[in-house]
Order: structure tokens, then C-alpha cells, then sequence
């Protein structure tokens, strides 16, 4: 490992111990397979996964990729896989894992670009599959007559749902996407509930229709992971337990439909 240097360290004081990750090294165009590449770093309290990646790629290996923004958990671009857990790596803290090595690993469930990064494009599709926008059925009061107004109770019907951060941990711990790629997914359903539960949308039977347009939903047996590994209090499970439920009113009831 190559040591920190002396000017850094007066600016940055470090305490002597150092830790070790380990870091999943991948290049589809030059490598035939991921391998793993150890990193030893200074150690400091306050350190969390990202910023430990982001000191081997400052001070040690600049060809270490891997996605970020907010360092907040806020934007959901950092998610990984930290000890085989689908994690934010802005939000988890190395003193969590002491005394290493961090295995840090791309999420699973996903093709990988490179290293760490993953190809979110089916990801990006299932949540535009669901139609996540209020969908009117015509008859609201023209826009020129004021707000259409929600009272906080109906508010509070879909707020949970509406706090995704699209970070796909969910998807990486879902066991139902590891056998079938092509189930919509945890997020998705949980969007597609935020809207159906929406006082003013009217598109429930459509959304229906799509997310139970495959059979996967129903290989869900209610784990509960993608609702475990949710940093946001997000409850997929949950949105996709009533999902399964209001199908079944459709199919036993002639008015069964998405209730609100
Ligand atoms: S439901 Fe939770 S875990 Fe899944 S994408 Fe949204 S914020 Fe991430
Ligand atoms: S960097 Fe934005 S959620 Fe981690």
C-alpha cells in the first residue's frame, strides 16, 4: 500500500491502524471473469464504505470504478454489495465491519459495466413500465379552477411508497429476480402502488395488468429481504402482498379492482 502522504496526513490526521477491502475488479473487454483486488487503507472512525473507495481511487488506484453522488443517501447511486449485504456504500461505516477485510462487491441480480457499476437498464424500464405518473380519468375540475387537493389522510396512504430513492438494493436481494430476470420487481410494484393508492389517479387496473402480467409475482413467498435491505423505510413486500391481493379480488369479485 502505498502511504499516505506527509502533507495529507497534517491536513487529515489518521490513526495508525489501517484496514483492508476488498474490491471486485472487472473489465468485460479485457478480463475473462471478475476477480477480487485488496486494498489496504488508513483507518478513521467516521470512514464509511464510499469514502474508502474514494481514498483508493484519490491515493492508491484511479482505475477503480464505481457510482456516487450525494454521499447522503439521497440519490441511491451508490449501492453495493458490502460482506454480502446490499448496502449504500455512503451510509454503511467501516467501524461496522472491523477489524476487516470489507468484501465490497457489485450488486447482484445485475450485469456488470465495470467494476462496480451495473447496468440498471431493465431496472429503468420496469419502473417505466408501471406508468408512474397521476393518470386523471378526465373528469377532474380544469386546471384553471385551482389545486386538486388531497387531504393528509390520503396522503398518508401512499407517502411510504413514495420515498424510493431507485438505489435497487431491493432487486439485488430479491430472490424471485435472481430466477426470473424479467419479474418486474420490488421498486417498480412499490412505485406502481404509490400511484394506485393516489386519490387522484385512476390507472389501478392498468398498472395491474402490467405487474402481474407474469407469473413471478406469484413466486413471491413473502421473504420480506427487499424490505429488509431498504434504507429509505420502503416496504416492497408489502406493496407486493396487496398487489398479489387486489388480482385475486379481480378474479373472485366482478367490482374487485384496486381499492384506495
Ligand atoms: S424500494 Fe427501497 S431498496 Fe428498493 S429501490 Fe426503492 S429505496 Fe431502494
Ligand atoms: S452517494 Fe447518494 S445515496 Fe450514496
Amino acid at each position: 500500500m502505498a502511504a499516505p502522504s506527509q502533507e495529507l496526513l497534517r491536513s487529515n490526521p489518521l490513526p495508525a491502524d489501517t484496514i483492508q477491502l476488498s474490491v471486485t475488479r472487472y473489465d468485460p473487454a479485457q478480463d475473462a471473469a471478475p476477480r477480487q483486488q485488496t486494498y489496504e487503507i488508513p483507518y478513521r472512525d467516521d470512514m464509511v464504505v464510499l469514502d474508502a473507495l474514494n481514498w483508493i481511487k484519490t491515493h492508491m488506484d484511479g482505475s477503480v470504478s464505481y457510482r456516487w453522488s450525494c454521499r447522503m443517501g439521497i440519490c441511491g447511486s451508490c449501492g453495493m454489495n458490502v460482506n454480502g449485504t446490499p448496502r449504500l456504500g455512503c451510509s454503511v461505516f467501516l467501524r461496522d465491519y472491523l477489524p476487516g477485510p470489507v468484501l465490497v462487491e457489485p450488486l447482484p441480480n445485475f450485469p456488470v459495466i465495470r467494476d462496480l457499476v451495473i447496468d440498471m437498464t431493465s431496472f429503468m424500464e420496469k419502473l417505466s413500465s408501471v406508468k408512474p405518473w397521476v393518470i386523471s380519468n378526465g373528469q377532474e375540475p380544469a386546471l384553471a379552477a385551482g389545486e386538486h387537493r388531497q387531504t393528509p389522510a390520503q396522503v398518508e396512504q401512499y407517502r411510504q411508497f413514495s420515498m424510493c430513492i431507485n438505489c435497487m438494493l431491493c432487486y439485488a436481494a430479491c430472490p424471485v429476480i435472481a430466477i426470473e430476470p424479467h419479474f418486474v420487481g420490488p421498486a417498480a410494484i412499490a412505485l406502481a402502488r404509490r400511484y394506485d393508492l393516489d386519490s387522484r389517479d385512476h390507472a389501478g387496473q392498468d398498472r395491474l395488468r402490467t405487474v402481474t402480467g407474469s407469473d413471478a409475482i406469484w413466486d413471491c413467498s413473502f421473504i420480506g429481504e427487499c424490505s429488509a435491505v431498504c434504507p429509505k423505510g420502503v416496504d416492497p413486500a408489502k406493496a407486493i402482498q396487496q398487489t398479489k391481493f387486489e388480482s385475486t379480488l379481480g378474479m373472485l369479485l366482478p367490482w374487485g379492482g384496486v381499492s384506495k
